[in-house]
């Protein structure tokens, strides 16, 4: 078995992520794991300053009695889909659509909207139903456009378009 973390909320892919108080999540970068802490951070910035639909970067830190760097970021309390009205959840992802093509326009695309299906987990589990809509976690293999050029951001954004098509259907259709 996998160690476990106090207060921890998954062990993930590549990093656990535990809660600090009732307001704020960790996820932990310790030295044996690969993914950047800074440049997630930076991509987390970056579309935090476009719209809100990625949680809030909080900070990053160093945790010293453990030896963790860790990225603090909001808490969300995601909710089962079928808890809403299909109505509801209609509206929600109008919405979603919209904040994503936002994103795009500014130069963010988040790439991890539906998980490879090699990969063991929930389809769409970086995808949050909160009470004021849905919300995305995990911004490890999002792009800037600046950074990976407008050819690749073209190709990911794509991608992402039907990706979110896939994920609409499943929203409402359950
Ligand atoms: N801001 C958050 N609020 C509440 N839970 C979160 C938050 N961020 C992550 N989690 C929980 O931790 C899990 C893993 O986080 P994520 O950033 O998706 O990392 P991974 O790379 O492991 O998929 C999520 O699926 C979710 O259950
Ligand atoms: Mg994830």
């Amino acid at each position: 078995m996998q160690k476990r973390y106090p207060h921890q909320l998954s062990y993930g892919a590549n990093n656990p992520v535990i809660a600090l108080n009732e307001k704020e999540v960790a996820k932990i970068f310790s030295q044996d794991t690969r993914s950047d802490i800074g440049s997630e951070a930076e991509k987390m910035k970056f579309a935090n300053a476009v719209n809100d639909l990625v949680v809030k970067l909080v900070r990053i830190d160093y945790d010293e009695k453990n030896k963790w760097d860790i990225l603090v970021m909001e808490r969300v309390y995601p909710f089962d889909y079928r808890s809403f009205e299909v109505e509801k959840r209609e509206l929600w992802l109008d919405v979603f659509k919209d904040e994503i093509k936002q994103l795009h326009q500014g130069g963010f695309v988040h790439r991890d909207i539906r998980r490879p299906s090699n990969i063991t987990g929930d389809r769409f589990d970086n995808v949050l139903l909160t009470n004021t809509g849905l919300r995305l976690i995990d911004v490890g293999i999002s792009a800037i456009k600046k950074n990976v050029g407008e050819k690749l951001f073209a190709k990911y954004v794509e991608n992402e378009l039907a990706e979110i098509e896939i994920f609409g259907s499943y929203f409402t259709g359950r």
